[in-house]
């Protein structure tokens, strides 16, 4: 009696270590995401650690998700373009796929040394988008590596930068707005040369000179529903499909901003937001879309 009790008691702290290092253990390059496209240009280094994009006047380059998903809270850490990268885009983002897909951007528009990148960010969903916002940084992304993430649940989407939320969006379908929460979507990020828009509405050029661009990413970590052949790993509990997919925690399937986070969210929408489709009148002489007059 006495060791088998023990030996219940020992399981079960096995099981909660267990359950503690898998939330703790972060994503591998390698295992999570294959290289798509740029010949080479993409490289996963460290064992999976550490993955870099760069971009000469050849091409650029990419890579995406193994897995799909369908909400989650999702981080990547990247270092952006140094020195001089107009004309230069990193775009990092989740799609699904098809004419009516859904869609969460974050892009970053590069600038001449010295001068504000752009963080562009957009939401679509059935296949339409048109929801820009776009901010600067209160830091130099490319000095270092900086978060960025996507909390993605059936009632929000909520862009954050370091932990400060930049941009919600609501599920408001109640009203009549599409809201993504029925395709599953990869994880996305290219970089390439869009010098005919990005910088300064395409008016700074790509300086070739200062060839290859290299954008690096790190700290990839999916606490998310991963989808595979139509079952939902959420839907199916504790039966976590990969180390970094931790199902016995799903707060973040109901988070919302508290209101301290929405004190700071309101912060950076002053101080840094440059755009804001909300408050582009002249763009919508039909009336705004209806998830800004809410
Ligand atoms: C680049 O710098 C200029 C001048 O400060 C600024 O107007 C622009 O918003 C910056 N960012 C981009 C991506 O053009």
């Amino acid at each position: 009696m006495g060791s088998h009790y023990l030996s219940t008691v020992s399981l079960i702290v096995t099981a909660l270590s267990l359950g503690i290092l898998v939330a703790a253990v972060a994503g591998n390059f390698n295992r999570d995401f294959d290289v798509t496209w740029g010949d080479g240009r993409a490289k996963i280094l460290n064992n999976g650690g550490l993955l870099t994009l760069s971009l000469d006047k050849a091409s650029g380059s990419g890579f995406q998700s193994k897995n799909e998903y369908l909400f989650g809270q999702i981080d990547m850490q990247i270092k952006l373009v140094a020195g001089n990268s107009a004309g230069t885009v990193t775009a990092y983002y989740l799609s699904s796929q098809g004419a009516t897909h859904d869609e969460i951007d974050f892009e970053f528009l590069g600038n001449l040394s010295g001068d504000p990148y752009i963080l562009h960010t957009n939401v679509f969903s059935q296949g339409k988008g048109n929801r820009e916002q776009q901010f600067y940084l209160w830091f130099d992304p490319t000095a270092d590596f900086h978060t960025y993430s996507i909390l993605w649940n059936p009632q929000r989407i909520i862009f954050s930068v370091d932990g400060t939320p930049i941009r919600e969006f609501k599920n408001l379908e109640s009203r009549g707005v599409s809201f993504p929460k029925n395709q599953p979507m990869r994880i996305y990020s290219s970089l390439w040369n869009a010098d005919d828009w990005a910088t300064r509405g395409g008016l700074v050029k790509t300086d070739w000179s200062h060839a290859p661009f290299t954008a690096s990413y790190r700290n990839f970590n999916a606490n998310a529903c991963v989808v595979s052949s139509g079952s939902n790993s959420c839907s199916t509990a504790r039966t976590a499909t990969s180390a970094n997919n931790n199902n016995n925690n799903k707060a973040w399937l109901s988070q919302e901003l508290d209101s301290t986070s929405l004190e700071r969210m309101r912060w950076v929408q002053k101080k840094y937001m440059i755009y804001n489709y909300c408050a582009d009148a002249k763009r919508f002489p039909q009336g705004l879309p209806t998830e800004c007059t809410i």
